[in-house]
């Protein structure tokens, strides 16, 4: 089982966790803004510290030989550690440059987005942006340890912890009934933060301790990301850039839409899910003339096999399936539907 430690001091955990390890060098790796905004918390023994680009963009081979060559010049050999201090880009390009770098070195997650804290650090999903496509290139390996503390939320925009949020809603949607109707009744600005990510953590960690390669219930967690995830690769070569949660959010309202109309959730949950989204996201409506690059989007989805588009239905708030076959038509339409709520 995947080691997390949920801390209101990760200087202490990590502090334990480097007396209770050898390592022969270690290494921060950092972004733009977690070098400024988190690398001074951090305390630590002598080590280095490898900076790269922030954002999405730069989550490619190009950076992964930055961070190749930083550790070879500061002569990291197997028995080395890199922490990856940051959210999704820097969790998943950090560790797949650990797990590559001399056959594999030790990585640890301090996720400082919550979206990394409830969603991407956790699981051991590894990987780059290839061609254009998004987590191409990459493998499954669950980090040495994730310290998760709530001080880095402090430092991220409205808009940020709101992406995050989007992860949130979906745990509830594919798992958690009850709590569904609390989260729905509680105004998003008096959210318990520690409560919220705890919850989480609980679902995303037993949902992937049951299925830790994704060959069946852990396609659970792509839900609202086979339209969301197409529409964010299409957009990102665009001046309409969303930011990751935001296009789950919308991949949630196209996705459940998609499900009602097959008789799976009702039309009375289906109208909660709306109204709960779009009160939260600023709403993107695509245009006509992207719709069908989108659709060229959502073929090259890992979660397909062969030329089926395979996605992840609500058959009620609290439970979905996996592995439902949706068709261009059903994409279209769907997102004719979003643009319309
Ligand atoms: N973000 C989905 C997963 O970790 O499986």
């Amino acid at each position: 089982m995947e080691k997390i430690a949920i801390t209101s001091d990760f200087n202490i955990e990590l502090d334990k966790f480097l007396k209770s390890n050898t390592f022969s060098q270690i290494a921060v790796l950092c972004d733009e803004n977690t070098y400024q905004h988190c690398y001074p918390l951090v305390q630590l023994p002598n080590h280095t510290v490898i900076k790269i680009n922030a954002g999405e963009e730069f989550k490619n081979i190009e950076t992964c030989a930055i961070v190749w060559e930083a550790l070879t010049n500061a002569n990291f050999d197997r028995k080395g550690l890199l922490i990856n201090l940051g959210g999704g880009v820097i969790g998943d390009l950090g560790g797949f440059c650990a797990r590559t770098y001399k056959r594999g070195i030790s990585f640890i997650n301090i996720p400082t987005t919550l979206l990394a804290q409830v969603d991407a650090s956790i699981g051991g999903k590894l990987g780059i942006d290839f061609n254009g496509l998004k987590n191409h290139i990459g493998l499954f390996s669950i980090p040495e340890l994730v310290i998760v503390d709530q001080i880095f939320l402090k430092s991220l925009s409205v808009e940020e912890l709101k992406s995050g949020f989007a992860e949130v809603i979906k745990h509830h949607i594919i798992a958690d009934k009850k709590a569904w109707k609390k989260l729905i009744e509680t105004s998003y600005e008096k959210t318990d933060w520690s409560k919220v990510v705890n919850h989480s953590i609980e679902i995303k960690r037993k949902i992937v301790d049951s299925d830790p390669t994704e060959k069946g219930a852990r396609k659970l967690l792509n839900f609202g990301h086979t339209v969301g995830h197409a529409v964010e690769t299409f957009l990102l070569n665009t001046t309409n850039k969303l930011l990751h949660g935001e296009a789950v959010a919308l991949g949630m309202i196209c996705e459940s839409y998609i499900a009602s109309n097959r008789g799976m959730i009702s039309k009375n949950e289906l109208d909660e899910i709306i109204i709960y989204i779009n009160s939260l996201y600023p709403k993107h409506r695509i245009k006509e003339e992207y719709k069908q690059e989108i659709i060229r989007y959502t073929l090259q989805d890992k979660k397909n096999q062969g030329n089926k588009i395979l996605a992840v239905l609500p058959e009620s708030i609290g439970n979905a399936k996996w592995d439902c076959e949706i068709s261009n038509e059903d994409i279209l339409d769907s997102i004719d539907f979003y643009n319309q709520t």
